[in-house]
């Protein structure tokens, strides 16, 4: 017989979204056309939203609710990109797309959101639970849930519940201050700050297969894994985000919150149950096992980069220095390589690679596992140099997947060894689509399961890691560009990984 599972939670896996409103701060934004509206309509596409599911969308420009609607419309055909327009699913979902018009720092703007909540709620049954999701510049986060507390938002008959989007502060303390603001007015357990690396079919994929199979977990430490690598690579540059990119850059835009939450995913101990802080337990506490580096260290064992003209595919591209709205001596990271540590019996000496990088030679994303090699080489044979010890290969994007290499006798009377590959590969096992990682977390988060979400410890686990790294790189002067564009990165990538006799992977 085999044991009780100790995932089996039934909220967890009856993935029914209740009735409730979600309302969207920044409706006329880029993340509402490109991803949210999309991803709602999907779910309403595959009938996993209520009857009476309402949108308000809330932004300064003045709007009815047909224009909002109109817009939704265009925004749905343009970026639902494997999801059929089916305009018998659109006419009753827009029938719930409402919009209010207002500025977030004024008070009337939220009684007129009250006043248009209780219309729906009378019209549609939505029963008085809402989703308040911020997607408007960070800097208004803290002020919009002062107004949503002030008019009394923040409570009613259901559930209310906020979802941020990053960036959690651009430091410890900011982090903190922000966090203090949102919690004034929603209980921590109600804040569901999104990272769409976690909602990512590939990154939840991790924990079924390190905890649902019983072979995996035993090689999983020190004593097998040899090192791993991360690796999140854009062939993109900085898209109009210039001005933006300039004050975050790669560590902040990407490691400090993508990277080390897909880095705690792979190097978590296993939770006691599948229940959300169950999960996020263990993620906090593996952030808070990455060991601090003093300065020293940390100019060995993290390298930032910045593109140079250079060329992607048969493309021409600037260098960053020439994108609009950046300064033509900018010091902005816009690759990241960092070496980390984990301080627990799992992983002691073990070193976790991360790198990102805009401009870089392909999109990819892959997480590498490096296993030690056999202890005795007993095969003496002329292929013996290129022998790669055992790697697994979990591929976040694209082509999501699983790669096991191994080295395999070559066919013939000889005794000569090949690595070769056990693959998995999502598209062909399961012919199925994968939703996209909005889809997973806006459904998780009107279900009120907050597993993918990162939670305020995390957060600030995170920026005790990044913050003096930035604070170290800031205070340096580069010479940058050290990389051009369409290459792997700086050859100071190359060499922190030389130091502990280690290469990266080219995916
Ligand atoms: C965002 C970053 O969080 O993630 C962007 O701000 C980056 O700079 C993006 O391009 C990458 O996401 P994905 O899902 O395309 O890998």
């Amino acid at each position: 017989m085999s044991p009780v599972n100790p995932f089996h939670d039934p909220v967890r896996f009856a993935r029914r979204v209740p009735e409730c409103v979600v309302v969207i701060f920044g409706a006329n934004g880029d993340l509402t056309k490109r991803k949210l509206m999309p991803a709602l309509f999907r779910l309403a596409y595959d009938h996993r939203l209520p009857e009476g599911f309402a949108v308000i969308g809330t932004s300064r420009t003045p709007m009815s609710d047909d224009q909002f609607r109109e817009k939704m419309r265009e925004a749905v055909r343009e970026f639902s990109e494997d999801t059929e327009f089916d305009a018998s699913v659109w006419e009753p979902f827009a029938q719930g797309l409402f919009y209010v018009a207002g500025d977030i720092a004024d008070r009337d703007f939220y009684q007129r959101l009250c006043h248009k909540l209780h219309a729906i709620e009378a019209e549609r049954h939505t029963g008085g639970s809402v989703l308040f999701y911020l997607s408007t510049q960070p800097s208004q986060y803290g002020r919009a849930a002062a107004g949503l507390g002030a008019a009394g938002l923040n409570k009613g008959n259901g559930w209310r519940r906020l979802v941020v989007e990053k960036p959690f502060g651009h430091d410890l303390e900011s982090a903190r201050a922000l966090s203090a603001e949102l919690q004034q007015v929603f209980p921590e357990s109600e804040i569901y700050r999104i990272d769409h690396y976690l909602g990512k079919e590939t990154v939840q994929n991790i924990l079924a297969f390190r905890f649902g199979n019983g072979i995996f977990e035993p090689l999983w430490n020190r004593r097998y894994v040899n090192h791993v690598q991360i690796t999140a690579a854009e062939s993109i540059g900085v898209e109009g985000r210039g001005a933006y990119y300039q004050e975050t850059g790669a560590l902040a835009d990407m490691i400090q919150n993508h990277l080390l939450q897909v880095m705690a995913t792979i190097a978590m101990e296993p939770s006691a149950s599948f229940r959300a802080d169950a999960v996020r337990d263990e993620r906090s506490k593996l952030l808070r096992s990455i060991k601090a580096m003093k300065p020293d260290q940390m100019r060995m064992d993290t390298v930032p980069g910045q593109y140079g003209p250079g060329r992607i595919g048969t493309e021409e591209v600037p260098g960053f220095r020439q994108e609009p709205g950046v300064d033509p001596q900018s010091q902005t990271n816009t690759y990241a390589a960092a070496t980390f540590f984990v301080e627990n019996w799992r992983w002691a000496g073990v070193p976790f690679y991360l790198r990102t990088g805009k401009r870089l030679a392909k999109r990819v994303t892959e997480i590498g596992i490096q296993f030690n090699p056999a202890p005795l080489a007993i095969f003496n044979n002329e292929d013996t140099s290129d022998m790669a010890p055992n790697l697994l290969i979990v591929r976040i994007q694209p082509q999501e997947g699983l790669s096991l290499k191994f080295l395999s006798k070559r066919p013939g009377t000889g005794m000569t060894l090949r690595p070769v590959s056990m693959d998995f590969n999502y598209g062909s096992s399961f012919g199925e689509r994968l939703p996209s990682a909005y889809e997973t977390l806006l459904l998780d988060a009107m279900i009120g399961d907050a597993t993918l979400y990162t939670r305020q410890d995390m957060v600030e686990a995170s920026w005790t890691v990044v913050e003096p790294i930035r604070n170290l790189w800031r205070e340096s002067k580069f010479e940058f560009p050290n990389y051009a564009a369409g290459s792997w990165g700086p050859a100071a990538a190359d060499e922190m990984l030389a130091r502990r006799g280690h290469i990266w992977r080219k995916p």
